[in-house]
């Protein structure tokens, strides 16, 4: 059985959302970004941001995957890419979660050579003190210094994506990998 520490309830996640979307709404005027969903993760925050978001926006998804479970390590494979044209677009990128930042700055890397006019980053959390690469992120919901979190999208070995408050799991070593 999975034991874990509830860090952020449905409540507060909701709050933070919301509050994120209006920080989005301000800094976004007159425009209209496209708003990409990185995949699996990141689609309960996102589809919870894009309709807290008072402007119009266009949405789109991508999906990388790193070869080991759990955290990545660093070799990268685009299983599914955007598909919109983003050339000179405003580019806001929706993440579930910020760890090493490799994952991050390789799609980063992809978005640039598409010449969009602007990139920035949003994450619901950061693991700010694991970066390995540096990242500029834009918007965070909740900093996270260690442990591995689960829920809201988050997944350990492809489980506890649905649940909808964020944890930390206190015994992986306890759980079974697949
Ligand atoms: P990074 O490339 O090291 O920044 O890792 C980013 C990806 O690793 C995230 O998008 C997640 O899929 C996964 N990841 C890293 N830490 C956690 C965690 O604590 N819980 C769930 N997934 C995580
Ligand atoms: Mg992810």
């Amino acid at each position: 059985m999975v034991k874990y520490k509830v860090l952020y309830s449905q409540r507060q996640v909701k709050r933070r959302v919301k509050q994120l979307a209006k920080q989005i709404t301000a800094d976004y005027q007159g425009k209209e970004p496209v708003v990409v969903c990185m995949l699996k993760g990141a689609v309960y925050f996102f589809t919870d941001l894009t309709k807290y978001i008072k402007i119009p926006v266009k949405i789109d998804f991508a999906r990388l995957s790193s070869y080991k479970n759990g955290t990545s390590s660093g070799v990268m494979e685009i299983v599914s890419n955007i598909t919109s044209n983003i050339e000179g677009k405003d580019v806001l990128i929706v993440e579930d979660i910020i760890d090493s930042g490799r994952t991050l700055a390789y799609f980063i890397e992809l978005m640039k050579e598409k010449n969009p006019a602007s990139i920035k980053i949003c994450t619901m959390i950061d693991k700010k003190e694991r970066r390995e690469v540096e990242v500029n992120v834009d918007y965070v919901g909740f900093n996270v210094p260690s442990g591995f979190v689960i829920g809201y999208g988050m997944d350990y070995a492809e489980r506890y994506r649905d649940w909808p408050i964020i944890a930390e799991i206190l015994n992986p070593e306890e759980l079974p990998a697949e």
